[in-house]
């Protein structure tokens, strides 16, 4: 950016606000109490957490006297006796006139069955991921914005996934222990550990708070069948979105029992959710579903008749081939996806004709957005 664009050509005041206008004629507002409240003083030097508090003024104070100097636009306040120092790049980058919400969490990319063609741009080499920031961070855009990549040529030694989830941060740890080991195995506590088909889902849908993103690690795969699906559960939504707006209101709408009552378990996980869930932008938030963990629903009578009606036709068209991407997990890929958008599935496969053995792991959307924001060095 040019100097233009951080120096000041004119400041005029308003009863509530403090009015730039910058020297590439750019128009800032600023409000009197936005500003007092962001005074450099405000924050601790070493915690960087706010110190200040809003009622320690009234919400009616002022700048008594306001003027540049040099690079800086000082304020004296009409209460307190405070001065505040603001530096002109810093207000700049802070405008919020014309923009608001800095984030960066890429732009989400809806995508259908066309993705199987492209595999190859959401795949990712482990090593360059491991050793070069540039591809670090290449991977975790991709994986924001297709809500799924695969990292291939990663170590098969048991645990070994755990690498790559500690340079992200924090894992999310659930009842079925991290990792966990998705094997056919003798008197299983879920379905994904038999050698069983499974239909697209999303993993625990009974959480309140449901893991966000989850790591499939293939350790072994030279089983007969038990080829891997996945499917956008949001570009599916948006088609109902657009086109069969009755059916969109219904899953929306309808808070769905889901539920966890294995014979593992001394707990009964039981939550409703609907099957679509909107943020408060009307923009997706979440998907969940899965077969295995609805519950015996309960939704009032006079409504059950027409949820099944739309919940069978989101399900056929999460198993359509308009939108399914299906390809084998090898040895050594590491299948990333976001658990609340995208859901997986796989086919059966024979466990006498060989070994199938994945290693899961959950880490949070918020963990991997926080590593982006940090790496891009996003403004705070
Ligand atoms: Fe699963």
């Amino acid at each position: 950016m040019n100097n233009k664009v951080f120096a000041i050509k004119k400041i005029t005041l308003s009863s509530t606000a403090v009015s730039i206008i910058w020297e590439d004629n750019k128009k800032s507002l600023f409000h009197f109490l936005w500003l007092r409240d962001n005074c450099p003083t405000s924050f601790h030097p070493d915690t960087r957490m706010r110190i200040f508090n809003i009622l320690s003024v009234s919400k009616d104070i002022y700048p008594m006297k306001i003027k540049k100097e040099y690079n800086r636009l000082i304020i004296h306040w009409s209460e307190n006796n405070h001065i505040s120092k603001y530096d002109l790049k810093w207000l700049r980058n802070h405008c919020y006139t014309n923009k608001n919400s800095q984030s960066t969490v890429s732009k989400k990319i809806f995508w259908k069955n066309n993705l199987k063609s492209k595999l190859s741009l959401i795949s990712f080499n482990y090593e360059k991921i491991i050793k070069y920031e540039k591809n670090f961070i290449q991977w975790l855009e991709l994986l924001t914005s297709y809500g799924v990549t695969i990292i291939k040529q990663s170590p098969t030694t048991t645990n070994s996934g755990f690498k790559i989830l500690k340079k992200i941060g924090t894992y999310r740890e659930t009842f079925f222990g991290t990792p966990f080991e998705v094997a056919n195995i003798p008197k299983p506590n879920n379905q994904a550990y038999t050698s069983d088909a499974l239909s697209n889902h999303t993993d625990l849908p009974y959480y309140e708070y449901v893991p966000g993103y989850q790591f499939l690690h293939c350790l072994k795969n030279n089983a007969k069948g038990g080829n891997s699906t996945i499917v956008d559960g949001f570009s599916v939504a948006n088609y109902l979105k657009k086109n069969e707006k009755e059916i969109f209101n219904i899953l929306t709408n309808t808070e769905v029992k889901f539920k966890d009552n294995d014979y593992t378990q001394k707990s009964l996980r039981i939550f409703y959710s609907p099957i679509i869930k909107l943020n408060l932008q009307k923009n997706f938030d979440e998907i969940r579903i899965n077969l295995g963990a609805m519950a015996t629903l309960d939704i009032k009578s006079n409504k059950m008749k027409r949820f099944y009606e739309a919940y069978r036709f989101f399900y056929s068209l999460l198993h359509n081939k308009k939108y399914l991407v299906e390809f084998r997990l090898k040895k050594g890929d590491l299948l990333c996806f976001d658990n609340r958008r995208i859901l997986h599935g796989r086919a059966s496969f024979n466990p006498h004709s060989g070994n199938r053995h994945l290693q899961g792991y959950y880490i949070e959307r918020e963990e991997i957005y926080s590593k982006l924001n940090y790496l891009k060095k996003i403004l705070i």
